[in-house]
């Protein structure tokens, strides 16, 4: 079936994505609020874009009534938040901060999630969390009217001691972070536990019919 996304209500375009583009990593974003709240929520709508320099991207869509959320709002107005990876111990309180919460209170109390303090952002790291990274507000882009995308620069990552397998080659035990990842539907998660493993091929010039060394 065919669906040309200009013919549809976002709500069925949202559909056609979130139920085919899986699984998301989910990043549950601290951010500060000029009142002095903290403010924790997930986003599946996330994903490390490049190296040079740290890139995260965070796609924040509006409330029911247009608005930005609270971590849009924040971002906006600070410039600052920390993206914190979600594993398997946290997944029921990731899930209690999503709660659509008044902007003068706190998911983090709501939820009952600790934190420790950043060290070159504001916004706190989620204690429990795996993995947390510090980041500034690189590029804000409102790309039509229901959404807000939000271009992060990693200043610090901060990884559990004991998943860093091997500092000297920067070997990170992944699978023991045991992260979770959204599929589709408003509920459905998987671990990252069902893995396998590909060698990266290396270019057969026999397979188009060149001969070896011929690749133009
Ligand atoms: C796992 C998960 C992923 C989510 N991903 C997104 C997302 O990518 N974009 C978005 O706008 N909302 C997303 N939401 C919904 C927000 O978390 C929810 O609207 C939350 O109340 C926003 O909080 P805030 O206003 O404190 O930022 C997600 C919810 C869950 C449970």
């Amino acid at each position: 079936m065919k669906f040309v996304m200009a013919d549809l209500p976002p709500r069925q375009r949202y559909k056609l994505l979130v139920s085919t583009v899986t699984p998301r990593p989910i990043a549950w974003v601290t951010t500060c609020g000029r009142n002095g709240v903290v403010n924790a929520a997930p986003y599946s709508f996330f994903n490390a874009m490049g190296d040079d320099p740290p890139l995260l991207v965070l796609g924040l869509l509006k409330d029911g009534a247009g608005a930005n959320k609270d971590t849009a709002t924040n971002i906006i107005e600070t410039g600052e938040f920390v993206v914190n990876l979600v594993s398997e111990d946290d997944a029921e309180a990731m899930n209690q901060s999503c709660v659509d919460a008044p902007r003068d209170v706190s998911e983090i109390d709501y939820a009952g999630i600790e934190t420790a303090p950043a060290t070159r952002v504001a916004p706190p790291l989620i204690a429990s969390a795996p993995v947390s990274f510090e980041c500034v507000r690189r590029e804000l882009l409102e790309i039509g009217p229901r959404q807000v995308i939000a271009v992060g620069e990693v200043l610090v990552t901060h990884i559990r001691d004991a998943l860093v397998a091997d500092l000297d080659r920067l070997h990170i035990d992944t699978a023991a972070m045991k992260l979770i990842g959204r599929m589709h539907g408003a509920g459905t998660y998987l671990r990252n536990s069902d893995t396998f493993t590909m060698q990266r091929p290396a270019y057969d010039p026999a397979r188009v019919g060149r001969a070896d060394g011929e690749t133009r």
